[in-house]
């Protein structure tokens, strides 16, 4: 069952709001799930009347219009800028609007792909890179769960692993995320990747999407022995796309060159750059 989620607004929607407040409008449309659909919204002297009943204050609107980083969540009494604290893992997340889709900032750095482009299409690239998606797919790292949720359209099930339960935590925030929740063929796991993988049987995924952090941060997920894994959960002819980072950048080739190396020492086969995507592809 679908969840009903609060209001979540960024500065683009507050803009909007002002705009039509100066022309002196009295209906609007405007999206309150940042983007994902348009709503009228009822504008008065004190401030937006939500479709909820609740009404939003112009102090609040000029608030959330003055703030270009941050998503903010319209409850009962209150707007709350969407970002938690992750003491286990002592990085501050924060959802991050852009024209389409927002990001993760991970104390400070974009979780997607932004510059020229914005993070769904990031993620159809990186989709379209192990097309057509069938299957069992496993979705190694979840973070905002673009990539399960574009795989989920076409898979028969996906699984999806995510380390820190504070990145869950801004996925139920996030509209864009909400098919984590409700869309039966995706099977969430809190966990780390490099010990989940080897749980999992001989063959069984048809495709596997690796995104994970940067080489600096996780190591661990570029490493032999965990590309071995993958290699044996990874059915005969099934296909591999890794992310690996900016392949014109110097460590974007480096880190590129032994991506490539150890994938084909864990025996995987026509391993190749997949530049369009910032990553490699490759077989079993
Ligand atoms: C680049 S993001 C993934 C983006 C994702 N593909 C999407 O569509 O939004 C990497 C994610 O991996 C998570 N992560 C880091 N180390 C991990 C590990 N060892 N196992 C599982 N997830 C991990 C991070 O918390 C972060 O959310």
């Amino acid at each position: 069952m679908k969840r009903a989620m609060p209001p979540v607004l960024s500065h683009f929607q507050a803009a909007v709001l002002l705009t039509a407040r100066q022309q002196k409008e009295k209906v609007v449309a405007v999206s309150l799930d940042l983007g994902l659909s348009v709503t009228e919204v009822q504008l008065t002297e004190a401030g937006v009347l939500l479709p909820n009943g609740r009404l939003l204050a112009w102090t609040q609107v000029e608030t959330i219009a003055a703030n270009e980083l941050g998503c903010f969540l319209v409850t009962e009494a209150e707007i709350e800028k969407i970002q938690i604290f992750s003491e286990q893992f002592n990085r501050l997340y924060s959802l991050m609007p852009t024209m389409g889709a927002p990001t993760m900032l991970i104390s400070g750095i974009p979780m997607h792909r932004i510059k020229g482009t914005d993070p769904y299409r990031d993620t159809l690239t990186k989709i379209q890179a192990v097309a057509p998606v069938m299957g069992d797919v496993l979705d190694t790292t979840m973070g905002l769960g673009y990539t399960a949720i574009e795989a989920a359209k076409t898979a028969d099930r996906v699984t999806t692993i995510e380390l820190d339960p504070a990145v869950v935590e801004i996925c139920r925030h996030n509209p864009w995320s909400q098919q984590l929740f409700d869309n039966p063929k995706i099977t969430r796991i809190v966990g780390d990747a490099y010990d989940v993988v080897a749980e999992f049987e001989d063959g069984r995924f048809s495709r596997i999407i690796h995104d994970p952090p940067v080489f600096s941060l996780a190591g661990d997920l570029y490493a032999t022995d965990f590309y071995r894994q993958l290699y044996r959960i990874l059915k005969p002819k099934g296909r591999l796309f890794h992310y690996v980072g900016d392949p014109e950048s110097k460590s974007g080739r480096n880190v590129t060159r032994g991506v490539m190396r150890r994938l084909q020492a864990a025996g995987f086969t026509q391993v190749r750059p997949y530049p369009h995507a910032f990553g490699v592809v490759a077989r079993k």
